[in-house]
């Protein structure tokens, strides 16, 4: 059984050799350009990881993580056109270097492309089961994505909504993972659903976590500017708390800022910001944090199999809780 470390090392690796360098390269240098800059390549390791909690030949599904971490990235490229965000990964966003329709093209071929990775190899058993299960998960990130930006405009969105709306556009990808990965593996389907089940809570942690960093991170080490979505008015578990715990005057203040039109960008994210640490968000979203990954915990201990061998899964899902990127 393999490290977390070394497992992360060979996918990356693997999409380091990966060549663009087809025509035109006016749809494949952004492609290049994303997957170059990193990332965590979280998607791929968790698939990774739950195959061999089964199978030691971790190289015969790198195709399919690789497909997965593909297709992460092309949901990058259209949600950073959707968030207006201009930083990714340290690095200006693919629609500020080449343009928007860049983004909106090189993404829809990085969909396909996906889809062929998730084909190529992939063992003649489980080829029709993994193709379903991506195809319902990729249809639900973008009921997620659509939550998301709905919930822009609307003031009374309820935490169980703003769940539900993380759940879809985040977790259901990171469950994904884990569960092809125990699928390819060969895990019993009761594995396979706690493995899911797993990600489900990991990945609602991982969205609370992105959520806090958005506004408290450093954006140095976060590779993405500080404060996007406080100028979206998204509907994050932070502004959804402090809406609900503000006193009379907070209340008052937060309204304003979300109802302003002409505003200093830095004048709001420094405003709301003080509102949020002034009214206790910020530690309310990291109990929050940790409720979840206790959840986690909870799930990755009804999978079946001695706990040594869950250790570098619960030890990656322990990382995460403290992230700083
Ligand atoms: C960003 O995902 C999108 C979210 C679901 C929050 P990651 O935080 O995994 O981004 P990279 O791949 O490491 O850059
Ligand atoms: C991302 O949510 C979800 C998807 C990309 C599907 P965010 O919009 O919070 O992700 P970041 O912060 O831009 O990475
Ligand atoms: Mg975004
Ligand atoms: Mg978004
Ligand atoms: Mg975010």
């Amino acid at each position: 059984m393999f490290k977390s470390s070394e497992l992360l090392e060979k996918i990356n690796r693997h999409i380091a050799e990966m060549s663009w360098e087809r025509q035109p390269q006016g749809l494949y240098a952004p492609v290049a350009y994303v997957l170059s800059l990193g990332g965590k390549r979280l998607r791929p390791l968790l698939m990774l990881m739950a195959y061999n909690l089964y199978k030691e030949d971790v190289e015969r599904i790198f195709n399919q993580a690789t497909g997965i971490e593909v297709y992460h990235n092309y949901t990058l490229l259209h949600d950073d056109l959707m968030d207006k965000a201009d930083r990714r990964r340290g690095k200006p966003t693919v629609h500020k270097v080449w343009g928007e329709n860049t983004a909106i093209l090189s993404g829809d071929a990085m969909l396909v492309l996906a889809y062929q990775l998730m084909e190529k190899d992939c063992p003649a058993d489980y080829l029709q089961q993994i193709l379903e299960e991506f195809s319902r998960t990729a249809l639900e990130i973008c009921e997620g994505q659509q939550y998301d930006m709905d919930f822009e405009t609307r003031l009374d969105v309820r935490e169980e909504e703003y769940l539900e709306m993380i759940r879809l556009k985040t977790s259901v990808l990171l469950a994904a993972a884990l569960k092809m990965g125990a699928m390819l593996g060969g895990a019993s389907d009761e594995d396979a659903a706690c493995l899911y089940d797993f990600g489900m809570n990991l990945g609602v942690a991982f969205q609370l976590k992105d959520d806090w960093l958005d506004v408290y991170g450093d954006p140095a080490v976060f590779g993405k500017n500080i404060g996007g979505d406080i100028l979206c008015n998204k509907k994050t578990y932070l502004l959804i708390q402090a809406l609900e715990q503000a006193d009379e005057e907070q209340h008052r203040q937060l309204c304003h800022w979300l109802e302003a039109v002409s505003y200093e960008p830095d004048e709001k994210i420094a405003a709301v910001k003080q509102l949020y640490t002034a009214i206790g968000v910020d530690r309310l979203c990291t109990q929050k944090i940790a409720e979840y990954t206790d959840r986690a915990e909870q799930s990755l201990e009804q999978v079946s199999l001695p706990a040594s061998r869950k250790e570098e899964l619960k030890a990656l899902m322990k990382s995460l809780m403290n992230r700083t990127l």
